[in-house]
């Protein structure tokens, strides 16, 4: 889940505002019976068994246990949910909600505990092929994330994302997992959220690794990621996609941002908004390249700071080619939407900084909920990236409350699917997937911000989990594919 800080800012603000967007009125056309309805994990999130049966040391590990102050209840995923001893617990639970899909991912330190040794742990490859087949003994779709966010600390003292040879490490672990579990599994994500990685792990440093290098560190974690993305693609491509016939691509993180006001200068700045946060991956993995903005932007301003060269850096024309095309759907997570407008050129200041790069203002002004760019943001894909085949990877709300009367989470959430049902007929949305099945350790808000549609007891050592009102909900919506009383077909 992508750490946004302005959440709850929104949140406050969608009450006070709420009847400016009273008027809309939710979709009441059905879903169709193939549409994949999913819930979703992470690894480092929900497992614990941080150092059990032969795994290694994360970054995540080692971040929360230098520095316990650097979460918000000094908390950390020693324990979590203990969903790695809980495998039946938990599949029973996508079971009674009837999910379609269940999105966890794999933790490259149970896999390969050093990293890039090839000393594969079997112990984990068992974990996984367990859940794997338990998933699938009830009729419940992996869709698996290669990393989301757990990078072995011993690649992390070699440079992390840092590194040239990011791109080898990470095809060879995920040659490791296509080889292990690729007969069972349709949809692979290489990287979750390449922009919540490097903006918090690379730039602004809340995040492990907690590299404080903003303007620039960004850029080059971004740029290694992109082709270790492509990378790993190729590794499937050549040697599993006949064998397994199943689709690759990344995990985009994304709110969508809507011009404050018909100006022609508002419009361009909320397109160079999407383009800065979006097209930065999404570009390269279609045509092979930044957005000329981006390139046209940081190169001005980096050479007015005194830089030789640009802070963004370039993809030879061989790397282009690999990186061209190396996306089988479109996969998004996205919790909000906002407004933009233009604002002057920021004056030249060090550090540089994305956002002065960007140099987009953003508003939440006017917007009733964060739900009402949702349709928008799937037209603006498919206007831009040919029509892909999408799949909603995450969306929910997060809380600070144990409540189980979480009214507030069935509201945002039956809002952001309503602006979803409104543009399918337009786009080819498969599936969406609510973030998340289960309170869990949410980084560096520890155990303080709940997604969950089930409540789980951290006090309690069995970590009892507890359906909430949106849990009963979703399970209806489910079994119903209607998100009013009555539907249309
Ligand atoms: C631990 O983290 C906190 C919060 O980021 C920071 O203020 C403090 O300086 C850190 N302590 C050490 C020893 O690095
Ligand atoms: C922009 O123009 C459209 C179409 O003319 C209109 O529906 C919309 O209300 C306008 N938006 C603003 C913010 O003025
Ligand atoms: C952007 O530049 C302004 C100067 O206009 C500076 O005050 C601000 O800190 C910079 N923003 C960031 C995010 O670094
Ligand atoms: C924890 O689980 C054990 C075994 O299932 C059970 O005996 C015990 O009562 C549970 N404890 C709590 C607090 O629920």
């Amino acid at each position: 889940m992508y750490l946004l800080l302005l959440f709850k800012i929104i949140f406050v603000n969608a009450i006070t505002v709420k009847s400016m967007s009273d008027d809309y009125v939710i979709n009441n056309k059905r879903f169709p019976v193939d549409f994949m309805f999913g819930v979703a994990t992470s690894a480092y999130q929900i497992e614990g068994a941080w150092d059990e049966d032969g795994k290694g040391v994360s970054i995540w590990d080692h971040f929360t246990h230098t520095n316990s102050s650097v979460i918000k209840d000094k908390s950390n995923g020693d324990i979590s949910c203990d969903s790695y001893h809980k495998i039946k617990d938990d599949v029973a639970l996508l079971k009674n909600l009837g999910v379609n899909h269940y999105r966890f991912s794999i933790a490259w330190t149970r896999i390969i505990p050093n990293g890039f040794r090839g000393d594969v742990n079997q112990k984990g490859i068992e974990y996984y092929k367990t859940l794997i087949k338990e998933l699938k003994d009830n009729n419940i779709e992996p869709l698996v994330t290669l990393y989301h966010w757990d990078l072995p600390q011993f690649l992390q003292d070699l440079g992390g994302f840092f590194s040239d040879s990011l791109s080898v490490w990470f095809a060879e672990y995920a040659r490791v997992c296509f080889e292990a579990f690729g007969e069972d599994i349709k949809y692979w994500v290489t990287f979750n959220e390449p922009k919540s990685i490097c903006n918090n792990g690379y730039g602004n440093g809340r995040s492990a690794p907690g590299i404080y290098n903003p303007g620039i560190g960004e850029y080059i974690c971004i740029h290694n990621l992109i082709k270790a993305h492509a990378a790993a693609y190729h590794v499937y491509d050549k040697e599993f996609r006949d064998k397994y016939h199943g689709k690759v691509t990344l995990v985009h993180s994304v709110s969508y941002c809507q011009a404050k006001t018909n100006s022609s200068e508002d419009i361009e700045a909320a397109e160079r908004n999407i383009l800065f946060n979006l097209g930065w991956l999404a570009d390269p993995i279609h045509f092979g390249d930044y957005p000329e903005v981006m390139k046209n932007r940081i190169a001005m301003r980096s050479k007015a700071e005194g830089f030789i060269k640009s802070r963004l850096p370039e993809f030879t024309e061989e790397e282009k080619a690999l990186n061209r095309h190396t996306s089988d759907y479109f996969a998004i997570n996205s919790y909000n939407s906002y407004f933009g407008y233009a604002i002057d050129e920021p004056p030249i200041v060090l550090p540089p900084s994305i956002d002065n790069d960007t140099a987009v203002g953003v508003t939440f002004e006017k917007a009733g909920d964060g739900s009402f760019g949702m349709g928008k943001l799937l037209l603006w894909i498919k206007d831009r990236y040919d029509n892909p085949d999408m799949i909603i990877t995450e969306n929910g709300l997060m809380t600070e409350t144990e409540t189980l009367e979480d009214d507030d989470r069935i509201s945002v959430v039956r809002n952001c699917l309503s602006r979803f049902r409104d543009v399918m007929d337009e786009v080819k949305l498969l599936g969406y997937t609510l973030w998340s099945v289960m309170d869990n350790f949410e980084w560096t808000r520890g155990y303080t911000a709940k997604y969950g549609i089930y409540h789980v007891d951290f006090n309690d050592p069995n970590r009892t989990r507890t359906e909430k009102k949106s849990g009963a909900w979703y399970k209806e919506l489910i079994k119903t594919r209607c998100l009013t009383d009555e539907c249309v077909e």
